[in-house]
């Protein structure tokens, strides 16, 4: 599969300067869905997942067919105000100003295993904001999941406790 002739990419977007990678062009294609969420499978079936957590919103694309595929469960993490129930709140900071995701503090058992899955590692931000949720939560990050890697980031720099895997590399 070669993925970067699918990946649209879009210059200047949402900012001068931005080189936006538009996944759309992939999920509509039935080959390169099946093919993207197999490779995520594949990469963590020998890995024992209770839940897989998706952050909002274009990891929820990802996770819930992975957590599908493995037999797992699928929970949301979601920016601030969406989650009805009683939820654990993370807050970080961005270059400028602040953002926060948040998790259903009964989402997660103490010492479950849970797989975190996202579309794209950046500044591995968001994934860090998720992994730190899981964990107040008592759960076991064992793996993180990517489909789209951007470098030059180094949002891996953050993550090298963590399994991490991702298909595309920018
Ligand atoms: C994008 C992307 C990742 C995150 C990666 O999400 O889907 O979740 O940014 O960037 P980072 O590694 O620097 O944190 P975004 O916050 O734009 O929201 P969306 O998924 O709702 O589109
Ligand atoms: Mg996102």
């Amino acid at each position: 599969m070669n993925y970067k002739d699918k990946i649209r990419e879009i210059e200047n977007f949402p900012e001068e300067g931005i080189s936006f990678k538009d996944i759309t062009t992939v999920l509509k294609d039935p080959k390169y869905l099946k093919e993207t969420i197999d490779e995520l499978t594949d990469y963590f079936s020998d890995v024992d997942v209770d839940i897989v957590v998706g952050p909002e919103s274009r990891g929820f694309i990802f996770a819930t067919p992975v957590a599908y595929n493995l037999g797992a469960g699928f929970v949301p993490v979601r920016k601030p105000g969406k989650l009805p129930a009683e939820v654990e709140k993370f807050e970080y900071d961005l270059e400028y100003g602040k953002d926060a995701l948040e998790i259903h503090v009964d989402a997660i058992m103490d010492g479950m295993k849970v797989l975190i899955i996202d579309d794209l590692l950046a500044t591995g931000g968001t994934i860090s904001a998720t992994a730190k949720l899981v964990e107040k939560l008592g759960g076991e990050v064992v793996g993180l999941g990517f489909f789209i890697e951007l470098v030059d980031l180094n949002g891996r720099d953050k993550l090298d406790k963590y399994n991490v895997k991702s298909i595309v590399k920018y």
